[in-house]
């Protein structure tokens, strides 16, 4: 490259300069950066395994032999909420979602230094699937049991019960968590698509794999599997399928994925009707998906298909703007959505941020207003809305609280969380560690951007280790306020990654 290129010269240096430090004046919300920070942290406190370049004091290596019993190293990954168990189907929703946040959001993470970490954590979850995946139709869908783990009380570095692992086969199929797998693995190839080609090409190679498992065995895992059935029972397939197939599309351009969405809509997207986005139902999530392909592809825009799953994300929409005439009645007094006693958060969460999703399609395509039963809203108003959950959730709220622990004065301090609840100097076994769960004091570890299970619809929370309704906190949760938030951080709407 020659000089001239290399050199800007004073003067484009200043402006240069200018720009910047206008850019960084006018757009970071620090209230949002430091939210985002701490909620990306809380992965940190929830990995499995040899750690790397740990920064979470009371934290240590664990489940080094998980996955022994079947000669694979899934030593990797995250423990769930406040035990033990690697549950394959949330945390591959986990992983979709962060992926999906990173892909549309990478530039606003970046302007606050967080991309690096938010794909460091994403890979720890990627790693441990492509281990989990060691032939074509064979996936490992849990490490853990139950009924081992949660009769005790101890620290993951110091667990010494049996770390049985599950797995679904051509004979036992699990369609819902095989297909979740591969969008956890076509969206994560989109990531390191750039940065680590070979890694991405490894990824889409699995999720091709599992894609193509899910559909042709078909069957439910918590039919197949009863034992998921007290946890994470799925209520369908249908929905995952096509959430995989919209993933696939996006990573690989291939028409056959795109044909798939079209070809079953109709059997299982449930068109017209608003659905809540949830680990176990990703139809919202997918209407949502497969709108940004009507709003930035041209040669789309005639798909029948398609337009009925951007009208049904458009109907999502309108049940969340409040002054909408299908304005959800699923809400709090003071506007926080809100549909169920158990982790109640999680609707609030996922509705926000595909309402920042969908108002950034819009400013991006250049589409500034919406209607609702012939009632207008600008884009704007969906922002609006995704900041007003945002806000609730870190302290603007009846209660005066925080949900995410050490974020603002006020927040849960007795989470059910066993590693936060035990000094990390203790000794425990399975149940004299209960000890310090039935302990008045606070817990003396703060994991630090845990969000919690939440307020219920009438507006009171309890901070107690019992309440695993309200006071537990989830990687899914978390990896839903990292979305929110980093749609937050800044105002630009304008998406870049995944044109
Ligand atoms: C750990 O830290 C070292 C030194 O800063 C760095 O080179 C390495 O990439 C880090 N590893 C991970 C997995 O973050
Ligand atoms: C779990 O889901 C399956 C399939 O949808 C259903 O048949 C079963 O009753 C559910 N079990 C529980 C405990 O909810
Ligand atoms: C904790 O409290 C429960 C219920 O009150 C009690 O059964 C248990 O023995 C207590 N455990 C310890 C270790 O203090
Ligand atoms: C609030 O709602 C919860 C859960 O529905 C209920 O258990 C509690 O009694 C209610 N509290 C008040 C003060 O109404």
């Amino acid at each position: 490259m020659g000089e001239k290129s290399k050199s800007r010269g004073c003067f484009g240096w200043f402006i240069a300069l200018i720009v910047l430090a206008a850019v960084i004046l006018a757009v970071v919300y620090m209230k949002y950066a430091d939210a985002l920070k701490l909620a990306l942290q809380f992965f940190d406190i929830q990995k499995s395994g040899k750690l790397v370049n740990n920064t979470i004091p009371w934290r240590g290596d664990s489940g080094l032999k998980d996955g022994s019993e079947a000669n694979l190293d899934l030593s990797k990954g995250l423990y769930d909420a406040g035990d033990h168990i690697k549950f394959g189907f949330p945390m591959a929703f986990t992983a979709t979602v962060l992926s999906w946040s990173i892909l549309e959001y990478a530039d606003q993470m970046d302007a606050v230094n967080l991309l690096d970490p938010a794909k460091d954590s994403l890979k720890w979850t990627t790693d441990y699937f492509v281990t989990a995946h060691p032939s074509d139709n064979v996936l490992y869908i849990q490490v853990g049991d139950p009924e081992v783990d949660h009769p005790c009380w101890e620290r993951p570095e110091t667990m010494k019960g049996k770390r049985p692992v599950i797995k679904i086969d051509a004979d036992t199929p699990g369609t819902e968590v095989a297909a979740e797998t591969a969008a956890a693995m076509a969206s994560a190839s989109l990531v390191f698509k750039d940065s680590d080609p070979q890694y991405s090409a490894t990824l889409l190679k699995h999720a091709k794999q599992l894609f193509e498992f899910a559909d042709s065995k078909r069957g439910l895992y918590s039919v197949n599997i009863p034992e998921v059935q007290k946890f994470y029972n799925s209520t369908g397939y249908g929905d995952e399928l096509l959430w995989a197939a919209s993933w696939l599309y996006h990573a690989t351009e291939e028409k056959t994925y795109l044909d798939y969405v079209t070809k079953h809509g109709n059997e299982f997207a449930r068109f017209g009707n608003p659905t809540w986005f949830s680990w176990d139902d990703k139809l919202a999530g997918t209407q949502v998906l497969l709108s940004r392909l009507l709003f930035f592809k041209k040669d789309l825009s005639g798909s029948k298909a398609l337009a009925s799953y951007r009208g049904t994300a458009k109907a999502v929409m309108c049940g969340l703007l409040p002054k909408s005439p299908t304005a959800t009645g699923s809400r709090s007094n003071s506007g926080l959505v809100l549909v169920s006693d158990w982790n109640p958060l999680q609707q609030s969460v996922s509705a926000a941020f595909l309402a920042s999703l969908f108002s950034d399609y819009m400013l991006t395509s250049r589409i500034h207003k919406i209607s609702c039963n012939g009632k207008i809203f600008k884009a704007t108003e969906l922002r609006d809305f995704a900041k007003s959950q945002a806000d609730y959730i870190l302290g603007k709220n009846p209660m005066g609280m925080s949900f995410v622990v050490g974020y603002g004065d006020k927040y849960p301090e007795y989470i059910h969380h066993r590693g936060a609840s035990i000094p990390a100097d203790a000794t425990t076994g399975c149940l004299d560690g209960f000890k310090y769960f039935n302990s008045t004091k606070p817990n003396p570890n703060i994991a630090y951007g845990a969000l919690v299970g939440g307020p219920y619809l009438n507006e009171t929370f309890s901070d107690s280790r019992e309440n695993v309704r309200q006071n537990e906190p989830t990687t899914y949760n978390n990896a839903l306020l990292v979305g929110l938030l980093s749609s937050l951080v800044t105002t630009s709407s304008a998406l870049q990654s995944l044109k």
